[in-house]
């Protein structure tokens, strides 16, 4: 059976943020910017590339700047238009291509991410789909959800994007262990597990591609750790139905959830970015 084309992105942005506040008491942690970019502006351009035409954004309060950032901002550009900042301008009216729908969903309460793709479901309705979690900006020339697409494409079964991390590290995120063959088969996934526990340094790296199965589990899921519906948990339970690879993304990946990533995404894209590199890098130099 050929697999089915993967039009559609669903990106959670309900969370509460509390690794940035006071930064995130009134705005999301998603409009924070890498450079001159908010980090769900990142998100957006890699499912772009990878042949995304409908953005769904689960959203929560104090979201609004989201929408608006995506939206037509009129009032900038006629100000623009008058003062002929014809480069300024251009980006303002480049944020997303024509041809792309973007769709607004409110998780009233931030009760998990399993609970913000639930949220998704009628959206979605019964084709696969992609995750992206914006905090994890991949810097990728061929783009992490393309990489994965592929894979999606041979096997037409869900696909975890995955990258290694340290051991001390793995009681942060979804740990899978997989199988050895060209295209690996996740074995087992456990959300946050103590080092000790871990089946591997492997982690799930905020990039899913996912059957419309997971709607049917993650409605039966209850809370895991940390009080919240678990998509890890739900993933977990699809195994006893479907297959799901293992893609390990090529790229940097910044977790910029936390601030030190949040730090290293700065200076790393302020080194490639072609207005501030050179003197950027003579600033560090000097430091
Ligand atoms: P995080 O675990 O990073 O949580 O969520 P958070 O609330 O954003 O941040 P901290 O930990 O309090 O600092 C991972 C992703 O899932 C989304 C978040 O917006 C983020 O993109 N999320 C999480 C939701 O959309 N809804 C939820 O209920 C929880």
């Amino acid at each position: 059976m050929t697999a089915s084309r993967i039009t559609k992105a669903v990106f959670p942005v309900a969370g509460l943020g509390t690794r940035f506040l006071p930064a995130t008491k009134a705005s999301p942690k998603e409009m924070l910017s890498i450079v001159d970019k908010p980090l769900i502006q990142y998100a957006v351009e890699e499912a772009v590339k990878s042949g995304i035409t409908d953005l769904i954004f689960i959203t929560g309060r104090n979201k609004r700047s989201i929408e608006d950032h995506f939206d037509k901002a009129y009032e900038l550009e006629s100000e623009l238009e008058l003062k002929n900042k014809t480069e300024m301008l251009k980006i303002a009216r480049n944020i997303l291509p024509e041809d792309i729908n973007c769709i607004y969903i409110r998780q009233s309460v931030a009760l998990g991410l399993g609970h913000a793709v639930l949220c998704a479901k009628s959206v979605v309705g019964n084709e696969p789909f992609a995750v992206i979690l914006a905090d994890e900006l991949i810097d990728s020339p061929s783009g992490a959800l393309k990489q994965m697409i592929e894979v999606y494409e041979r096997t037409n079964s869900s696909v975890l994007g995955l990258n290694e991390v340290q051991l001390s590290e793995v009681s942060s995120y979804g740990i899978v262990e997989i199988s050895d063959d060209k295209y690996p088969k996740v074995k087992k996934i456990v959300e946050k597990p103590k080092p000790e526990l871990a089946p591997s340094n492997l982690a799930v790296i905020g990039r899913y591609i996912l059957t419309p199965k997971i709607f049917t589990l993650l409605a039966n899921t209850q809370k895991g750790v940390g009080g919240e519906i678990q998509l890890t948990d739900a993933i977990s339970n699809l195994l006893q139905y479907e297959d799901i690879y293992g893609q390990i993304i090529t790229g940097t990946r910044y977790d910029c959830g936390s601030k030190l990533g949040f730090l290293k995404a700065t200076v790393g894209l302020g080194l490639k970015h072609p207005e501030t590199g050179v003197e950027f890098k003579k600033f560090l130099q000097n430091l």
